[in-house]
């Protein structure tokens, strides 16, 4: 059983800014909804019903959203709309959340790292919340949890990508076991276009097995000083643990202002508001 997962929320959002100056990056909405909202009801459908939010300064809003607003009850009980919180209401029932800050901003690993604490010695999923992800059928996270399942290692979500796009990414080399599924052999981060083992991308979820700390707590730091999480999954995959699947849904690359812009549309057009 998954019962936690993971959110790294400590970053800046620097490519949204003004916007993400006093609101955290997670917190942007996507229709209606903040991005960080659509990742913990991915978590649900998952059946993780612990919220471990890796959260920085200026991120108190976060912790504000998944929490009762007694006045705004109030308020909306007299004008009749007390519906328009029964989604987040639902939420917040159904799950608890543990927030811990990260007060260096040491990249994705580093910040996985910081979540141990909350997280303790049991395999979790991590949701990047800008990778945003929807589905007809069952999300990401829940497809991944029954690959988990089977295979009981490390598993990551991948999809094909074009080759200028794939040094954004960390990218794999792998082979297939069977459809849509590849047992990783190495990781690269951020390749150049001529260094990319493949056009397989990882896109923000994993389930992590917890001795992904250990191999964290030695991994050095990159160029930048950053602690990623690929090359501490690139020891892991060395010893045939890791499994990278390409997931049934639609990604959107909500970190970029042209995939949010674009999730916007589509989930409005979707939904006919
Ligand atoms: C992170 C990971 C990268 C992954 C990406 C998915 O990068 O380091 O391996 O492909 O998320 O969105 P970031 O987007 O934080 O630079």
């Amino acid at each position: 059983m998954i019962n936690k997962c993971l959110f790294p929320a400590a970053g800046y959002g620097t490519r949204f800014l003004p916007a993400t100056k006093a609101i955290p990056k997670e917190m942007l909405p996507v229709n209606t909804k903040p991005l960080i909202q659509y990742g913990v009801e991915e978590a649900l459908n998952a059946k993780c019903n612990t919220m471990a939010i890796v959260t920085g300064r200026g991120k108190r809003a976060i912790e504000d959203h998944f929490d009762i607003s007694y006045e705004l009850e109030h308020q909306l009980k007299s004008a009749k709309k007390e519906h328009l919180l029964n989604d987040i209401r639902d939420i917040i029932n159904a799950c608890s959340f543990t927030y811990i800050r990260q007060n260096e901003m040491k990249g994705l690993g580093h910040a996985i790292l910081t979540g141990q604490k909350l997280v303790g010695n049991e395999p979790f999923g991590v949701i990047l919340a800008d990778d945003l992800c929807i589905n007809t059928r069952k999300g990401v996270l829940a497809q991944m949890v029954e690959l988990y399942d089977k295979y009981k290692c490390s598993i990551i979500a991948i999809q094909e990508v074009e080759k200028e796009n794939l040094s954004k990414y960390g990218v794999i080399d792998a082979s297939e076991i069977d459809s849509g599924i590849f047992r990783v052999k190495d990781m690269v981060e951020k390749p150049d276009i001529e260094s990319a083992p493949s056009n397989l991308a990882v896109i923000g979820r994993y389930i992590l097995t917890p001795d992904i700390f250990e191999i964290l707590e030695t991994t050095s730091p990159d160029k930048k000083g950053e602690i990623q999480i690929t090359d501490a999954l690139k020891v892991q995959a060395k010893k045939g643990n890791v499994i990278a699947y390409k997931f049934e849904g639609i990604r959107y690359d909500c970190g970029s202002i042209e995939g949010f812009v674009k999730a916007n549309t589509d989930l409005f057009n979707n939904s006919g508001k």
